[in-house]
């Protein structure tokens, strides 16, 4: 939720920045701005709008060269995206240009006491009172920015993430973190801070983590971070293992097209080294005792949007294998109701970035109550897992679509790893189940290429229900994340009604939506693993039907005993019933992205929303 880029060096830095924030657009895209320092001068330019708007305006107004420069993508949380409340701002002198991600809570307090000394405010933002307050503070700290800025993130109150420049130390960049993500890049002769490596990956694999309540000083030759206090801090320093091809499109042409075909490796090597040749599971960032795991009561996943979803296939795939009791709970909403936890809970955290507040918070809660915290994420070295007591890392590489598709199927195999793993720690001997998943998983990410086969017949199929007023998911058991998930695709990047509903909760109610010709898509459980499921759901699929709906079958291949009910059928491989979700959730992403991109929709940047919401 909103990007942020910072550069000292010796390269231009309107250059350095700009191509950063391209990169990190996903966080947010309702307006751009850059500032540079040059000859003891702030120059600042922003516009409402995508990144594009700013290069055009560039185009126009031009900014002086500079080797010091700072640049800002945002998701509007106060005040509307337009070209005053857009990023960087400046304080009354002109000499200091902020840019921040997260809610400075206290912002109303402080406008008013800025108001009160005669400041006049120029957007309706909370980011615009810190710059005020640093020309405060900056004559009374010696004119150092970095100091100014320990003075004041002291005063704030929320989630920041805070870069600042001045005019007056052309060399110099200041950030400061409070909740929100802030990663250093050490480069050569140049340095470079954003919030996530991707802004800075063409120029340095060298990060730095930047701590909670910790302010970093940037210089071309110099980092010097410090805790809110003026006291050096602990940092932690790595070799980031991604290089900028990554995050590229790779002959595509949507991010989220590329990362729907690169499932097949995502899942590979999310099980890389992995799968123990003795049928035994090795997970070498386990940092849970055997004693520890041995003392779980109670497991509690918390997760938002798609990792929600992966977080229910989870209580499926741990409650059958383990038998510990589980329980799947929005992270927006498990801090807030007192959840009963003690030292015999374990939660479990999804998160793709690792940075969402929600999650974050949720964490924080459950660690304060006693509760063990495992992360199961994708992005190394982010605040979610720094903060858990133990992690397992999905490798799905960089997920630049803002609607999550490789990062959902990683998280399946994670959750389903974890629940194995913990079975085999908790029961005397394997289950036959068990062991026919383990053997399947090795061979799953070939069944994942299979699917994406069926690329084309969806995408025809996509254009049948272009003009679709809605279109319902219906699932059970496994199915039913899946049909969740089909439904928030859809949602998510086609701007369509939808739905997805438990199966059997359909005559409880959302029949009622049913009407002529209103697709339904039902992800119907295997006949061979699943033969009482599937029953029910046969009847599900003749009771929308029998009131006029067009049935979408995701059907596995063999099963032609719902030929008869189908108005059109998507084949995936077979798999054990609790593998299901890794294909059957693969051809709703293509339908999504398919029907997106039939009625132009930005599908890598859909309106309104932001891949990583730092804010709760
Ligand atoms: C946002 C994104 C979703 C994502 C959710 C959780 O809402 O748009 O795609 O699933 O955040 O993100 P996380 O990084 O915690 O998995």
């Amino acid at each position: 939720m909103c990007g942020i880029v910072g550069y000292v060096g010796n390269k231009q830095a309107l250059t350095v920045v700009v191509d950063g924030l391209r990169r990190l657009e996903y966080r947010g895209y309702d307006s751009a701005g850059v500032a540079v320092v040059q000859d003891h001068k702030l120059e600042v330019r922003k516009k409402a709008g995508k990144l594009v708007n700013l290069e055009t305006l560039l185009g126009t107004d031009p900014l002086p060269n500079s080797t010091t420069g700072i640049g800002h993508t945002r998701w509007a949380t106060h005040g509307i995206p337009n070209d005053a409340n857009a990023h960087p701002h400046t304080d009354v002198s002109n000499e200091i240009a902020v840019i921040h991600n997260g809610i400075i809570e206290n912002f109303s307090e402080l406008r008013a006491e800025l108001q009160l000394a005669g400041v006049k405010l120029s957007s309706d933002t909370d980011t615009e009172v810190v710059a005020h307050l640093l020309n405060f503070e900056y004559p009374k700290s010696n004119n150092d920015l970095a100091e100014s800025m320990r003075k004041v993130v002291r005063r704030l109150r929320g989630a920041f993430t805070l870069v600042a420049v001045h005019a007056q130390q052309p060399d110099v960049v200041v950030g400061a973190r409070r909740n929100s993500p802030l990663v250093v890049g050490r480069g050569v002769g140049e340095n470079f801070l954003a919030s996530d490596v991707s802004a800075f990956i063409s120029h340095t694999k060298n990060a730095i983590e930047l701590g909670q309540d910790q302010v970093v000083e940037l210089r071309h030759d110099k980092i010097t971070i410090t805790d809110f206090d003026g006291k050096p801090a602990v940092t932690k320093e790595y070799v980031v293992d991604w290089d900028a091809k990554a995050a590229e499109k790779g002959g595509f042409d949507l991010f989220m097209l590329k990362e729907i075909f690169e499932q097949p490796k995502a899942v590979a090597e999310t099980l890389v080294g992995r799968l123990g040749e003795d049928g035994k599971l090795i997970l070498e960032e386990m940092t849970l005792s055997i004693g520890q795991i041995a003392n779980i009561e109670k497991i509690v996943f918390v997760a938002c949007g798609t990792a929600f979803h992966s977080g229910m296939i989870g209580k499926y795939a741990m409650e059958r294998w383990t038998r510990i009791p589980c329980e799947v709970e929005l992270a927006s909403e498990f801090r807030y109701r007192d959840p009963i936890l003690n030292n015999r809970t374990l939660v479990v955290a999804i998160s793709q970035s690792g940075e969402t507040m929600d999650t974050l918070m949720a964490i924080r809660h459950a660690k304060s109550q006693g509760a063990k915290v495992l992360a199961i994420c994708n992005t190394q070295g982010a605040t979610i897992p720094r903060e858990s007591d133990a992690v397992l890392y999905t490798r799905g590489g960089p997920e630049i679509a803002v609607a999550s598709t490789k990062a959902f199927l990683t998280q399946v195999v994670a959750v389903e790893l974890l629940s194995l793993y913990f079975a085999e720690l908790r029961l005397d001997k394997p289950t036959a189940e068990i062991k026919q998943v383990m053997n399947e998983l090795a061979n799953i990410s070939h069944q994942i290429d299979v699917v994406l086969d069926t690329t084309d017949a969806v995408n025809e199929l996509a254009k049948k229900y272009v003009n679709a007023q809605s279109v319902l998911f219906i699932g059970r058991h496994v199915g039913f994340p899946v049909a969740l998930e089909g439904a928030l695709k859809l949602k998510e990047l086609a701007y369509m009604h939808a739905e997805g509903f438990a199966a059997g909760e359909l005559k409880h109610g959302p029949i009622a939506l049913i009407e002529d010709g209103i697709p339904v898509v039902v992800i119907v459980p295997s006949l061979r693993e699943e033969k009482e499921l599937h029953e029910k759901v046969v009847s599900n699929i003749q009771e929308v039907r029998a009131r006029g709906a067009k049935t979408i079958l995701i059907v596995e291949e063999g099963d032609d005993s719902i030929l008869d009910f189908a108005d059109h059928i998507i084949r995936i491989p077979q798999t054990s019933s609790l593998l299901q979700p890794l294909v059957a959730t693969v051809p709703l992403q293509v339908f999504s992205c398919a029907l997106a991109t039939l009625k132009g929709h930005d599908v890598d940047q859909p309106r309104n929303l932001a891949k990583s919401v730092t804010v709760e």
